[in-house]
């Protein structure tokens, strides 16, 4: 893909995650021009020499970075992963009082050195600070959002594709919710190619059954807490679903993904941040409100949306 000229991508925060995203960013070329920002001075600039030294195998990219918060002016995306992250036995929720103080701090001098800047936050327990993150600095909804399920998503979407033997790119089927443990597939609306994922055959490979989906579903909501436990963090699957959302926006795509907006009346939920499919451009994310469920799906969508809510409460926003 070639970076549209002159765009520019800040990552905030230099750790796992953000580094991450700043290099599957610069191997994809999803922007002409990365920043990379983190109090922690002597760390961000030798991350940002070790990217800029493999400058030459990729496309045209300008690395930039420090500690001032000035190193994300003229920027089209921030990525903002900064904060706390899951100590192995940890749900992301467990983040949300500390990592809300430092998104509440950040967000209005983010927005005050790239005042027209898409933000996407990707820090957890990201629902929940981006109702945060759009409340402090105004912004208009589509403007600040999560990357939410996308990471989820593909994950589902690799586990169902290595169990029918199809590409992961040939499973249309996606995780809605939270990106955390109230998050559930929608079953309903999801095929292999255009057939219906029950309806699935393969001579040489047993039907799925509904007892097989709930334990994918089971495994994907859990995956994170086994990579944790194995690596200490997950950092690769983000960093390239992070950089497919980079991409959308700094792209004008139009992209339909499942990101996490502060919603307003989809199908009567509102004030609280949830991944649905949105459709992804330069202007931010917008929830496709004709999204389907079933009864189901719906009502564990609002048990997603409680959850969150109380979350949110419980820190006074
Ligand atoms: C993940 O799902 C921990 O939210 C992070 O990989």
């Amino acid at each position: 893909m070639t970076a549209i000229e002159n765009s520019k991508l800040t990552v905030v925060g230099a750790g796992s995650v953000g580094t991450s995203i700043a290099y599957a960013s610069l191997i994809r070329g999803a922007a002409r021009r990365i920043a990379l920002y983190d109090i922690a001075a002597e760390k961000v600039e030798a991350e940002v020499l070790d990217l800029a030294h493999g400058t030459q195998f990729v496309g045209d990219t300008d690395l930039s970075g420090g500690s001032d918060l000035s190193v994300a002016e003229g920027s089209q995306v921030v990525v903002i992963t900064a904060g706390a992250k899951q100590r192995p036995g940890q749900s992301r929720l467990d983040l949300a009082a500390t990592n809300a103080r430092i998104i509440s701090d950040l967000m209005p001098k983010l927005v005050q050195a790239a005042p027209d800047a898409i933000f996407v936050i990707v820090t957890n327990p990201c629902d929940v600070l981006t109702v945060i993150a759009q409340e402090v600095s105004g912004l208009p909804l589509e403007r600040v959002f999560a990357s939410g399920t996308m990471l989820d998503t593909s994950r589902l979407r690799w586990a169902l594709g290595q169990r029918v033997g199809v590409s992961t790119s040939s499973v249309h089927a996606s995780i809605v919710g939270e990106h955390g443990d109230s998050e559930f597939p929608l079953w309903s609306s999801a095929t292999i190619g255009n057939v219906p994922l029950l309806d699935w055959r393969d001579p040489e490979r047993p039907a799925l059954t509904r007892d097989e989906l709930d334990q994918i579903a089971f495994n994907v909501r859990n995956a994170a807490y086994r990579v944790i436990k194995g690596k200490g963090a997950t950092n690769y699957a983000v960093g390239l679903s992070t950089t497919r959302v980079v991409e959308a926006i700094v792209g004008d795509q139009r992209a339909v993904l499942p990101v996490s907006c502060v919603l307003d009346d989809f199908r009567g939920v509102s004030g609280v941040a949830l991944s649905v499919p949105s459709i992804v451009d330069a202007s931010g994310a917008v929830p496709i409100k004709q999204t389907r469920f079933d009864e189901e799906e719906w009502a564990s969508f609002e048990a997603s949306a409680l959850q969150m809510r109380t979350v949110a409460a419980d820190l006074g926003y």
